[in-house]
């Protein structure tokens, strides 16, 4: 499946060769919502090309190469729907930008949490590779993020992320309808804090272990809008905050990797 047209439209994006204009590059929010905001931060003339479901898409130019912004929705199943429809078009280079829960002490909200590998306990990821294999960022990606967050004094961190399947119990809250840890997530918190986990989010093992198994270059960057040390709910200005910051980011980390 590697490069060949598609003229007709893929059954969940709605998307084909001809209307994707030879892209290479995707941006993957999970929020439709945020996928005009990314792409008119790159190109004010970007325009919408797909909305089917959760998965949005828009359309623009960086130094006249095409670059979709398409969102996943929340967590693997959705994820994995986007990244294996965007790579059968011909996508090689997918930039996941979201949003976080960090749970080591130091990290604020506002701060970007810069993935190397995720801890995979979604499902998704499993039906394309063993659990052995590393769920790992392209080190160009990574290398590019930090550039970018440096060159705008966006305050980050880098290292590993969680990524679980469940927002409630998987990420160990208990304010939650159900307000019971099943046994296997008990303690999780403490224990991935232990081992230098940096985060919980919900995207990146899919999207890592996908595109290291294509033989494409994967990266997540997430905004940091919560610390589970101090609450557990998300305040809408932190909201905001790890938003903008994580966009301005992967905006910046995609002008230069276009180049590369
Ligand atoms: N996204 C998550 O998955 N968890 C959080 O705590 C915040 C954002």
């Amino acid at each position: 499946m590697k490069n060949r047209s598609i003229p007709f439209a893929l059954y969940h994006l709605g998307l084909d060769t001809v209307k994707i204009e030879g892209a290479r590059y995707a941006f993957l929010p999970g929020d439709p919502g945020r996928v005009p905001e990314i792409a008119k931060a790159f190109d004010p003339n970007a325009k919408e090309i797909g909305y089917k479901r959760e998965y949005r898409t828009w359309l623009g130019k960086i130094n006249a190469k095409s670059v979709l912004v398409t969102s996943t929705g929340i967590g693997g199943p959705s994820t994995s729907i986007v990244v294996d429809e965007l790579a059968q078009l011909g996508v090689k280079t997918f930039l996941r930008v979201g949003t976080t829960g960090a749970i080591q002490p130091a990290i604020l909200a506002g701060d970007v949490i810069i993935t190397t590998g995720a801890v995979r306990i979604d499902g998704a990821s499993t039906h394309y590779a063993p659990i052995e294999y590393p769920a790992v960022a392209d080190y160009e990606i990574v290398k590019v993020l930090v550039e970018a967050a440096q060159a705008q004094a966006i305050s980050y961190h880098v290292g590993i992320s969680a990524s679980c399947d469940t927002f409630y119990p998987g990420q160990e809250r208990v304010e939650s309808f159900f307000q019971y840890i099943p046994r296997r997530f008990k303690g999780q918190t403490e224990e991935l804090r232990r081992l230098h986990v940096l985060n919980y989010e919900m995207e990146a093992a899919t999207v890592l272990t996908l595109c290291s198994a294509f033989g494409l270059r994967g990266g997540c960057i997430a905004g940091v809008v919560t610390n589970r040390m101090k609450e557990n709910g998300v305040a809408p200005e932190d909201l905001v905050l790890g938003e903008r910051n994580a966009i301005k980011t992967a905006v910046e980390a995609m002008r230069i990797l276009v180049q590369v």
